[in-house]
């Protein structure tokens, strides 16, 4: 088993492990503080394609908790970010009311990125906040989302507008849950580890590149760079938990992915976006001169690694599109967007991009694809 302690404002442990959904309720147990679940009660949130697979009252994971003396009761949404909404927040607040939940309970989130968004949100705003435990089934939300306390919704203005910093009690990822993964669910969980490797720990890359598509029906070494990915997150919410800095930098691509979700409403997923939004930033920054000179070609680095899985290239959306939907993202403040953008292999930067020349540096991006529109 990996285990990767993550020193926030509280402390939590990541654990990676074949089979750990057996043992949860002995985990949650203890991540609580708690000798046994006996009068505790426990919501486990999932999306209704999660429930199907896995069941919801009879799945692994209740019945473990429930052997440890939890009181399990389980909700489930439709799910899909057209779902991740103030409506199934309060979906899930009035079934913690009608089950009589209280600030000593707590919830878990059995799902992808957006059901622990919503269940991390769910969880810091009910009664004030009580404690919430991840246990991811996607790689994306095991590499990403699922570790910082990122917790929110989105509104018809854009995506994650409203949302808590609240840090899970811990995470809880058994690989065996990959095995029913799509390609595409898996690349997008490869696109965010990726993007740590980029920003913090190029082995991720390399290794990544040498496995190929092996290494997406290779739990054992995907689990093992996801753990990687992890660790370049720990470090970066260890030193700013809030977003005010270097958290930023986790944002590579995703400003431009963000509006790429938006503007095919969200039949492109989070993760081929992001690996677009990299695409098209590595691409901005070199034609803008921001990119370390000794640093290679960094664009053809970058289309390199996502080629070798196949990514698709960038979508047909115009720079003037893609800087509308990003100049109301929550990214922009006052007159400037804050762009991150590949320096050299395992370093990236932040810039702060006016707004009146946001389109001209996507356009960059675009154009030097030899598709200027
Ligand atoms: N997904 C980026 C972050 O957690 O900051």
């Amino acid at each position: 088993m990996i285990n990767i302690e993550i020193n926030t404002s509280s402390r939590y442990e990541v654990l990676m492990g074949e089979g750990l959904l057996e043992s949860s309720g002995d985990i949650v147990c203890r991540a609580l503080g708690l000798s046994s679940g006996e009068g505790t009660r426990l919501g486990i949130i999932s999306d209704e394609n999660v429930t199907r697979i896995y069941g919801g009252d009879d799945s692994i994971l209740a019945g473990s908790l429930r052997d440890a003396g939890f009181s399990v009761h389980c909700f489930s949404f439709p799910g899909g970010e057209h779902n991740k909404n103030l409506d199934t927040v309060s979906n899930i607040t009035d079934f913690l009311c009608e089950n009589h939940f209280t600030r000593s309970d707590a919830l878990v989130a059995f799902g992808g990125g957006i059901t622990g968004d919503i269940t991390g949100f769910a969880a810091s705003i009910y009664m004030r906040g009580i404690p919430f435990i991840q246990v991811p089934s996607t790689l994306l939300s095991a590499v990403d989302s699922s570790v910082g306390g990122k917790t929110g919704v989105n509104n018809s203005y854009g995506k994650n507008l409203i949302g808590a910093f609240h840090q899970p009690e811990a995470v809880i990822f058994d690989p065996t849950l990959l095995k029913t993964l799509s390609r595409d669910l898996l690349l997008d969980g490869m696109a965010e580890m990726l993007k740590a490797g980029f920003i913090g720990d190029m082995s991720i890359v390399s290794e990544a590149v040498d496995f190929g598509e092996r290494l997406l029906s290779d739990g054992e070494n995907l689990t093992r760079l996801a753990a990687k990915a992890v660790a370049v997150k720990r470090d970066i919410v260890a030193e700013d938990e809030k977003e005010k800095g270097n958290r930023r930098l986790l944002n590579l691509g995703h400003t431009i992915a963000h509006s790429i979700e938006t503007l095919s409403d969200f039949s492109i997923s989070h993760g081929h976006a992001v690996a677009m939004g990299m695409r098209i930033i590595a691409r901005a920054a070199a034609a803008q001169g921001w990119t370390d000179p000794a640093a290679g070609d960094m664009p053809q680095i970058t289309d390199e690694v996502l080629n070798a899985f196949a990514f698709p290239e960038i979508p047909d959306f115009s720079a003037e599109d893609l800087t509308r939907i990003a100049l109301h993202d929550k990214k922009a403040h006052g007159g400037s967007v804050s762009i991150v953008y590949p320096y050299r292999p395992g370093e990236c930067r932040i810039i702060d991009v006016e707004n009146n020349r946001l389109e001209a540096v996507i356009a960059s991006g675009l154009c030097t694809y030899g598709k200027e529109r």
